[in-house]
């Protein structure tokens, strides 16, 4: 089967140029077909200049969820909207960094910078030139070096490759778990079939483990037909390669993504094409760590409402029952998105030698565990009521 993320049959025409070409356009005049209609936090708007205001292609707005103090990548800022907001919500002491392998895009979000610090009373963005699929790679020197080593042959195109690959290494545009929180509006959806999973790759490597994903894109509720994906217009405008909406969680899981979270899906599809919907969908996923895991004696409580929850490490919890979980769960647990959901139960004492957690999924912690071993049972009533 041909789907957007699984290309067993290629698409008739150059997805990425398609893609480059249109969005030069769309810097150079407004193109109304590829606004979707969204939301922003109004207070954030005022200070942004008319043009950025009005060559808005996104589909959502994943700004909502970044803090204070954070380093922010957008992905595919375009003219630098959304990375204008985050300055704002970041503060001086966080960080906005906006990449995008389109000139066009970059020239106009670079034009505003000065006067939005100035407003603002900080500088805190930059604005780079890259493939969101391969965030090493800084292509403005790769640019220069091309201009001084032109390709006519295919040894000048390997020296070619072996540049960018020194300055993949050397000089990474963004470099391995660096950021708190990687957003992107509207654009995911444009990379080709292809790339998708060095994407998430990527999106994985610049991440500070326990970091997020802010991803507001488009999704669909079936696949794409051969002739919606073989249309490049649809292509370019956010349709054909729009995810769908199971397989864009199940990506984020197989790239190693937990406490995966819609927290927004647009009711009203943006577009039906051939009875297939295409809506706007905001999600947040979370970066894993790969530490051990260690027995503390640590245990939590699901709260509910549902019966049982399972988290993507097959941890399985019932609800209102003290189950066992290792020291990183307990600690992954004590944070959003899960914190909300559960009571956490600590040890009544530290554990001073704590061994690998090998417990079946779930397992109870018994009373004395959280209570000491010489805890008295007390049956006497002393009041009618609590408190
Ligand atoms: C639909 S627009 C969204 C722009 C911006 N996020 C917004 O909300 O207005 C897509 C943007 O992503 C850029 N883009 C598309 N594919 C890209 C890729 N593979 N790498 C880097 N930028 C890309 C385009 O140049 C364009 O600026």
């Amino acid at each position: 089967m041909t789907t957007a993320q699984n290309p067993t049959q290629p698409v008739n025409y150059d997805i990425e140029s398609t893609v480059l070409k249109r969005y030069q356009e769309g810097a150079k005049q407004q193109e109304a077909k590829l606004c979707c209609p969204t939301d922003y936090d109004g207070q954030y708007l005022k200070i942004l200049p008319e043009e950025i205001l009005e060559k808005d292609y996104g589909c959502g707005d994943p700004t909502r969820y970044v803090s204070e103090g954070e380093t922010v990548v957008d992905l595919g800022s375009g003219v630098g909207k959304n990375c204008y907001i985050l300055a704002q919500k970041v503060g001086k002491t966080g960080q906005v960094i906006g990449v995008d392998f389109n000139d066009e895009m970059l020239a106009i979000a670079r034009k505003y910078q000065d006067e939005i610090a100035h407003k603002i009373g900080y500088h805190n963005t930059k604005f780079v030139k890259g493939k969101i699929q391969d965030l090493k790679l800084d292509l403005e020197p790769a640019q220069t070096w091309l201009n001084g080593h032109p390709i006519h042959s295919l040894e000048e195109m390997m020296q070619f490759e072996a540049e960018c690959d020194r300055l993949r290494q050397q000089t990474p545009l963004i470099p391995d778990n660096s950021v708190d929180a990687v957003i992107s509006n509207c654009v995911l959806n444009l990379v080709r079939p292809q790339d998708k999973q060095q994407l998430f790759n990527e999106l994985n490597r610049i991440l500070k483990p326990g970091g997020r994903a802010i991803i507001s894109d488009i999704v669909c509720d079936e696949d794409p037909t051969p002739k919606i994906l073989n249309d490049p217009d649809l292509w370019s405008g956010c349709i054909a390669g729009a995810f769908r909406e199971d397989e864009f969680l199940t990506l984020f899981e197989q790239s190693g993504f937990y406490g995966l979270t819609i927290l927004k899906r647009e009711e009203t599809p943006w577009q039906v094409i051939d009875g297939i919907e295409f809506r706007s969908m905001t999600l947040c996923a979370y970066k894993g760590e790969n530490t051990h895991e260690f027995d503390r004696h640590q245990g939590v409580i699901y709260k509910g409402p549902w019966q049982q929850v399972e988290d993507e490490n097959g941890q399985i919890l019932k609800r209102g029952q003290r189950i066992a979980v290792s020291d990183v769960t307990y600690e992954k647990y004590s944070q959003p998105p899960y914190a909300d959901d559960i009571i956490a139960v600590p040890p009544y004492e530290e554990v001073e030698s704590p061994q690998p957690f090998n417990v079946p999924s779930p397992s109870l912690r018994p009373p004395q565990v959280s209570k000491g071993e010489n805890y008295q049972v007390t049956t006497e009533q002393t009041s009618s009521c609590c408190g």
